[in-house]
């Protein structure tokens, strides 16, 4: 395992620890959380059905009660940090939710193959997968027959914006196409984050079997940190996309 691989990996483990110290606060964000307007719209159909959820990357995991108050059945929710984990887990029990949370290094997704309904991941998590052509057939692999993938992630161009509050710059440091950059926001002590396309993303998702439902790019970050406007998300630029995929059902309407 290299250096800058185990660096990244316990800066996670140290940034999750904020879901322990703000675990009052969250909880009470768990307990009232909702889907975005996005995420109810394209996912409205898919969690009428009750979908048995699979979540990587899921952080702190409050998501998860925003999709099982949405309808999910249940969430297993996979991350690499056992201190996000244990977090997650502790206020999904508090709340009494049907969701799990297991301490696992993706890929490979460590679950039998066409067991889930939905993988549903983002908000900062494509940009720590660095085998995305690997990423994308465990995708298709833990799917059932009609299940879906949904995907809300940083648009690609992101990394690209300056955060100043009264006028956008393109940072001279950054590409589109790099392949990775040093992450100086978050989490700290200069974390390599991995840069896709979109057409890299829709490409692998595509070949991996997966008919696209829906592609969009939106105005909005997915985040926005401590109190800061910056003119980035005034409402001119791309700053998140969805993308929801379906594996085809045998002799089923497309
Ligand atoms: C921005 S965070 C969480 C995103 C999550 N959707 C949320 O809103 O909390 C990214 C998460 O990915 C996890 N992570 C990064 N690389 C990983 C890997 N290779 N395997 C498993 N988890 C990973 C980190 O520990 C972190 O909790």
């Amino acid at each position: 395992m290299d250096d800058h691989h185990e660096r990244t990996r316990s800066a996670w483990d140290q940034a999750s620890q904020k879901h322990v110290r703000e675990h009052g606060q969250l909880l009470e964000e768990a307990r009232r959380a909702q889907l975005t307007g996005v995420e109810r719209d394209v996912l409205a159909r898919v969690l009428c059905g009750g979908p048995e959820v699979l979540h990587p990357q899921s952080g702190h995991g409050v998501d998860d009660a925003a999709l099982v108050r949405g309808g999910a059945r249940s969430v297993l929710g996979l991350d690499y940090s056992p201190t996000a984990v244990g977090a997650a887990q502790r206020r999904a029990d508090a709340l009494g939710l049907p969701c799990r949370y297991e301490v696992a290094e993706l890929p490979p997704l460590p679950v039998p193959t066409a067991s889930f309904d939905l993988v549903y991941t983002g908000k900062g998590a494509l940009g720590w997968v660095r085998d995305l052509p690997a990423w994308a057939r465990e995708v298709r692999r833990v799917l059932r027959p009609g299940g879906h993938l949904f995907v809300l992630e940083a648009h690609p161009l992101v990394p690209l914006w300056t955060w100043e509050p009264d006028e956008v710059r393109v940072r001279p440091d950054r590409s589109c196409f790099a392949g990775e950059h040093v992450n100086d926001s978050f989490p700290a002590l200069g974390a390599v984050e991995a840069q896709h396309t979109l057409a890299e993303v829709v490409v692998q998702v595509v070949g991996i079997g997966l008919e696209l439902v829906h592609l969009a790019e939106h105005p909005e970050p997915f985040w926005r940190p401590g109190g800061l406007e910056a003119a980035a998300w005034d409402g001119r630029l791309p700053n998140t996309f969805t993308l929801l995929a379906r594996v085809p059902t045998p002799g089923a309407e497309p």
